[in-house]
């Protein structure tokens, strides 16, 4: 990748995040700088500098990024998480502390919970840094701790770049496949040397699931039909015990987990659910402000970026960073409850 001598010129009329906060003097007081895996800002802004319209912009190296490149950073983890450079996280994974009864026993609303974290191993540099050799270590450490699980978590660990048709076929039908990434990620560094050690275990009921070395190099996902959301944080709690009895992750006090995107540090949780709201959306100005009021994100069901289909919503957390995990996930259901309830009255 060639330096950046100057200040990119994509980013004059840009509305990500990186636009605005990397003014021209910032540009100059950072271009020269380099972590100690030799991370640039040049890397850690490539993908919003070619792709203007990125919410963001900016994916980092390494943990040390954070510091290096702090007068971007800072002020884009205060916008996106209202959180500022002196505040600390805070971590919460007991699920007593949840109150979350199913609020759809009747099962007319919601069609499956998820639940999901990103984790990166501690000391090795996040997915835009790491060599090939480090990414293969790290698929090689974790799949075989997986394959070490037993009882609900026993499962099968499917490397990509090894899977018989018949395993990619079912695993695309359960809609656990992750693809190479998109153009953000792409450009992010992060689908260098795909699909080679990526890949994604799950236990046999199917209900979690781990992906290795896609976004980050874990993401720890618990997931099943219907709506018992306590039931979902409950099992996804005892994967990460389990996993991290095994495997350092990177963590501090200020930023909680180090996740490649400053969207996800702190929890790096995204906590969903899949639910029919056909009448909401067909009043998108009061589905928003009611997804604003409750910090709630509304997104399409295929993902990041895409379009809802046939009335069905995937709603999640929006706050993730100096909130507990147990604070994220209570955030998802209070707005599916406020959610639901304005959907009865619309119908
Ligand atoms: N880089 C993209 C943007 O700035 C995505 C950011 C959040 N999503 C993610 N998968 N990290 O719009």
């Amino acid at each position: 990748m060639q330096e950046l001598k100057e200040y990119p010129k994509s980013l004059e009329g840009s509305k990500s995040l990186l636009a605005k906060y990397l003014t021209k003097e910032i540009f100059q007081e950072l271009k020269d700088k380099v972590t100690s895996n030799g991370f640039t800002l040049t890397q850690a802004i490539n993908s919003g500098v070619q792709n203007p319209d990125s919410g963001i912009g900016a994916y980092v190296g390494d943990e040390e990024s954070y510091e290096v490149f702090a007068s971007l950073f800072d002020p884009i983890i205060e916008e996106y998480h209202g959180f500022k450079k002196e505040d600390k996280h805070k971590s919460n994974l007991n699920p007593d502390d949840l109150n979350a009864p199913n609020p759809d026993p009747k099962g007319e609303y919601i069609l499956s919970t998820r639940i999901r974290v990103g984790r990166n191993v501690k000391n090795i540099p996040l997915g835009p840094a790491i060599s090939d050799e480090q990414r293969d270590s790290v698929e090689k450490d974790v799949s075989d701790v997986l394959s070490s699980f037993k009882n609900n978590l026993g499962g099968k660990y499917y490397p990509l770049n090894n899977m018989s048709e018949e395993d990619s076929k079912s695993l695309i039908k359960d809609h656990f496949l992750f693809k190479a990434g998109d153009r953000f990620l792409e450009t992010a560094g992060l689908n260098k040397n795909w699909p080679n050690s990526r890949g994604i275990f799950h236990n046999n009921e199917k209900t979690f699931l781990v992906w290795v070395n896609e976004e980050d190099e874990l993401r720890i996902i618990s997931m099943q039909e219907g709506g018992d959301i306590k039931e979902v944080f409950t099992r996804l709690t005892i994967a990460i015990d389990a996993l991290s009895k095994k495997v350092e992750f990177a963590y501090n006090e200020h930023l909680g987990y180090i996740t490649s995107c400053p969207t996800n540090l702190g929890t790096a949780m995204r906590a969903s659910v899949h639910i029919k709201l056909p009448n909401l959306g067909n009043s998108m100005d009061e589905f928003k402000s009611i997804a604003d009021k409750y910090n709630v994100q509304i997104r399409g069901i295929h993902g990041e970026h895409s379009a809802s289909e046939g009335g069905i919503y995937d709603i999640s957390n929006k706050r993730r960073l100096g909130v507990s995990e147990v604070e994220c996930v209570q955030d998802m259901y209070d707005g599916v409850v406020a959610l639901i309830k304005r959907e009865k009255e619309l119908a």
